[in-house]
């Protein structure tokens, strides 16, 4: 009897830390078999060069609604279901055309000058923490909030209607069960849509969706479709991020006293947080439209591939010691925002929230502490962007 190769992703034992079994698959071959969520056999990389390589690939399509796309989970499964993909979930070149509209609200000179009122929500967050005194819950009042704000104001989403967002979103993206994702969804689109068809009313709406609602330059569906994602795609994973990564400084006490005593310090430590946590196990899907031959390997058309960072982040290859978490090293080249035409469209505005959050965190909070070790804290399950939905925090 052939057993079924190893699933993939899987669940992490100690949030911050990559799921045990991944150790052995990066000891095995460039590219392995592994088993989705829906059953399918797919391909894994494992190797940082063979990821890059592919990621450049023309021959590889994001396009969700593919036969043989890699269905890693219920959110996925959802997805190959839609008449309409976003940008993700795209190849070209209507990818290209969409991504042009959106950059210009993402270049690092538009980045920066947010930085005022970042870290004015930053603050605003922190003053509430001290306010009530501890013992706080860092990720509900401190590292959720925040992004969510930032990419609010940056969409143009009227925050006073965020606990629907919080909501809709928690159960399209948490859920095992199909139809209250796809119920989720659906609540979400309505909303976006008549959120559009209410700022062509107002010209000189607020944010990117104000900027592009009314403009010709993309269809009313596609803009709601957008706005839903960039919400959920702007602020789950960096909230992922700021909360694992301050575990992992609080992990670290001496690599966070330094960050501390040299504030430029923290630019390369995001970095080599990016690089040591790497979040996004459910991203950097891919299928095969032809023929690929890689690494004596032969990828069929029609064939799913799996390319995540945390495996190819932690090759020896290129990251010496690469459990080691040393916020010194030059981590700058790792894949966790993905690599080629899908890169993170949000990665500049990303970088600059984890600097400024998890500088003011200690700034302003100079005992904050876990309450809990970081064993006992719950890691989310596979195929979700990995993190922890609480951080019990003291100080
Ligand atoms: C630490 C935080 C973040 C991480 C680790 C992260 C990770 C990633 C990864 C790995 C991809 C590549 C997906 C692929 O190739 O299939 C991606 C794409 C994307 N990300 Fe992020 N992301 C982060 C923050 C953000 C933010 C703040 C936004 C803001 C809206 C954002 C919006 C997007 C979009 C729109 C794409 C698709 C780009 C395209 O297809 O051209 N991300 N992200």
């Amino acid at each position: 009897m052939t057993t079924a190769p190893p699933a993939f992703p899987q669940a992490r034992v100690c949030p911050h830390l990559p799921p045990p079994a991944y150790e052995e698959l990066r000891q095995g071959p460039p590219l392995s078999r592994v088993t989705t969520h829906a059953g399918q056999t797919a391909w894994l990389v494992t190797r940082y060069h063979v990821a890059r390589t592919l990621l450049k690939d023309p021959r590889l399509s994001s396009d969700r609604r593919r036969p043989g796309f890699p269905v890693i989970s219920v959110q996925v499964a959802l997805l190959t279901e839609r008449k309409r993909q976003a940008l993700i979930g795209m190849d070209p070149p209507e990818h290209d055309i969409q991504r042009r509209m959106f950059l210009p609200d993402f270049t690092l000179k538009k980045v920066r000058e947010r930085r005022a009122d970042i870290e004015r929500i930053v603050n605003e967050e922190l003053d509430k923490i001290l306010d009530h005194g501890p013992p706080a819950d860092l990720f509900t009042e401190f590292a959720l909030p925040v992004p969510f704000r930032v990419i609010c104001r940056l969409l143009g989403a009227p925050w006073e209607d965020h606990e629907f967002f919080q909501d809709a979103i928690r159960r399209l993206v948490r859920t095992f069960d199909t139809e209250e994702g796809r119920q989720a969804g659906r609540e979400l689109l309505t909303y976006f849509e008549q959120l559009v068809t209410d700022f062509k009313k107002t010209p000189d709406g607020a944010g990117l969706i104000g900027r592009l609602s009314g403009s010709g330059r993309i269809s009313d569906d596609d803009l709601a479709l957008a706005a839903m994602s960039l919400l959920i795609a702007g602020h789950e994973t960096t909230a992922a991020m700021i909360s694992l990564g301050a575990v992992t400084l609080m992990e670290n006490p001496a690599q966070l006293a330094a960050i501390r005593a040299n504030p430029e310090a923290i630019v390369p430590a995001v970095e080599e947080l990016l690089r040591f946590q790497s979040i996004a196990d459910s991203a950097n899907l891919r299928v095969a439209t032809d023929d690929i031959e890689i690494d004596g390997v032969l990828i069929k058309a029609g064939e799913g591939l799996l390319i995540p960072g945390s495996l190819a982040n932690r090759d020896a290859e290129i990251f010496e010691s690469p459990d080691t978490f040393d916020a010194n090293r030059d981590a700058g080249g790792h894949i966790a925002f993905g690599y080629g035409r899908h890169q993170c469209l949000g990665q500049n505005l990303a970088r600059l929230e984890l600097q400024i959050a998890l500088t003011a965190l200690w700034q302003r909070i100079p005992n904050l502490r876990m309450a809990v070790p970081a064993g006992e804290l719950n890691p989310r399950p596979p195929g979700a962007i990995q993190g922890i939905d609480a951080l019990p925090v003291t100080w």
